[in-house]
């Protein structure tokens, strides 16, 4: 790493979606803002499955990008699909060029995991159930090596300078004592991830609340499809948030789901019992929950004695809260994981903005439509954050004139723990107008009394959305509309309709 000599590429977020971006970004001069410990604070390192990719000699990426199209419940780019499944295959040989030790079989095949609603095997892994940190790991050794990335740690966003006459200029840091710093950029990429954090119960850094979102649209940015957050049917439910994650994996494995009296729930529910879309096996273990009927998955017989070496975060996870899953099976209930909807953005990460691209979760290119086919969010970072990296690499340093930034609020600590309980009581699993109709009101109550901070804007972008989709359709079920409209159509919102709009 070395010292920005001219005006940097600003890199918001140091996941994998960053990270990648700015590897591929050289000789360009890069910096890398991160709000914790540089690569420690993204749910990339977290993630257990691993990277959707067509690399079994029964697959192909044509394959791969049907079964993408099919999960995602008439939403899905089929061209964007298409993109994404030739594109992993690539971005995952160039991770293991890297160093990231995925598994193979004895005689060199790739190891591949199933997980739902994938028609062949096609999940590379590292180690049963440690992908992020394996990929975490080898990111960060690379950027380390890497002369043109400067990375600045513990360093607090707090919103984008817009450029006189529209655009993005750079970003503003907290430089503490109540002062603000402008960094002014030949382009700014938000890889800021997801906003599991505006939920009482996620899979995520808690931290993660929608921030890029929030930014981007107050630059006039469009916000496509935000009613859709995926909910993993399977996190380890022990009273902990964020949640630890009982990896999709393992049902690939044969680990079933049960009642409290052992009784299988989802052979009654769809053909493909618990390798069924993600949203149909979330929506079944949310109802046992309500019901109070119970949900627990069962890996005695399908892994068993085997759980230590094979799935050793999962492991780990349960036995710290003093479940063996080797001899029990493991509550789970869903939580919020992952959101599908995001900065509307091509491939390449660009927004339509000037000066401004999002990459990875925070953006939205048509990808993961209504429901994300499992793993297909690191394959969507790779091949995003390659692209865009090339795209910047290339890019002529036009410097665009700051206008003043405005400012976001924090949310209080209270006012974020009444947010986080509305969100899941109405913008959660199930959805109804009277429900989203109170988010709202919870919400304006909320940014009468403590302003508008980012997390509002996001919730609000989110409810909005979903109080206007009136059908069911993958991650955003309506009771009172349970079924699909007759057309699939993508939303897309601004502030200023957010703003104005119920
Ligand atoms: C999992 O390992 O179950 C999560 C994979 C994903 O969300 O893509």
């Amino acid at each position: 790493m070395s010292p920005v000599s001219s005006r940097p590429i600003i890199v918001v977020g140091s996941g994998i979606a960053g990270l990648w971006t700015a590897l591929h970004a050289a000789p360009a001069p890069v910096l890398m803002l991160t709000s914790g410990a540089f690569g420690r604070q993204s749910a990339t390192e977290w993630a257990q499955g691993g990277i959707a990719a067509a690399l079994g000699e029964d697959d192909d990426p044509g394959q791969h990008a049907a079964d993408t199209v099919a999960a995602g419940a008439g939403l899905v780019d089929a061209a964007v699909a298409r993109r994404l499944a030739t594109g992993s295959v690539d971005q995952v040989r160039a991770l293991e060029r890297l160093g990231v030790g995925f598994e193979h079989h004895e005689d060199g095949r790739w190891a591949l995991s199933r997980e739902a609603a994938h028609s062949r095997a096609r999940v590379a892994r590292v180690g049963g159930d440690r992908a992020g940190t394996a990929i975490i790991n080898a990111l960060i050794s690379a950027v380390e090596r890497a002369d043109h990335v400067t990375v600045r740690e513990h360093a607090s966003v707090l919103g984008l300078v817009p450029a006189a006459g529209g655009g993005c200029a750079g970003v503003v840091v907290d430089a503490g004592g109540g002062r603000c710093e402008k960094l002014s950029a030949r382009a700014t990429v938000l890889a800021t991830g997801g906003l599991g954090g505006l939920y009482a119960l996620t899979t995520n850094p808690p931290g993660n609340q929608g921030q890029g979102l929030a930014w981007a649209t107050r630059l006039g940015a469009v916000v496509r499809d935000a009613e859709f957050v995926q909910f993993h049917p399977t996190a380890i439910d022990i009273g902990r948030n964020p949640a630890p994650l009982a990896t999709e994996a393992l049902r690939g494995e044969g680990a079933v789901l049960i009642d409290r009296r052992g009784k299988r729930f989802m052979p009654a529910l769809h053909p493909d019992a618990e390798l069924a879309p993600r949203d149909v096996v979330a929506r079944a273990v949310h109802r046992q929950v309500q019901s109070g009927a119970g949900a627990y998955l069962d890996a005695r017989e399908a892994v068993g004695a085997a759980f230590p070496e094979t799935f050793q975060a999962v492991f780990r996870a349960c036995m710290a809260a003093g479940i063996d899953p080797r001899r029990e099976p493991i509550p789970v209930a869903p939580a919020a994981h992952y959101h599908m909807g995001g900065i509307a953005a091509d491939l390449d990460g660009s927004t339509g903005i000037r000066g401004l691209f999002a990459v990875g979760e925070v953006s939205c290119t048509g990808a993961h439509g209504a429901n994300r086919l499992a793993s297909n969010s690191l394959a969507e970072a790779l091949v995003m954050g390659a692209r865009a990296g090339q795209v910047l690499a290339n890019a002529t340093d036009q410097a665009l004139r700051s206008a003043e930034p405005g400012r976001s609020v924090a949310l209080p600590r209270e006012s974020l723990d009444r947010l986080r309980s509305a969100m899941n009581a109405h913008a959660g699993v199930e959805r109804d107008e009277n429900g989203l109709v109170r988010l709202l009101d919870v919400i304006e109550d909320l940014e009468r009394k403590d302003g508008l901070s980012d997390a509002l804007v996001a919730a609000r972008l989110i409810a909005l959305a979903a109080l206007k989709r009136r059908e069911s359709r993958g991650a955003h079920f309506r009771t009172d509309y349970p079924e699909p409209a007759a057309e699939a159509r993508s939303s897309r919102l601004t502030l200023e309709d957010a703003a104005s709009a119920r």
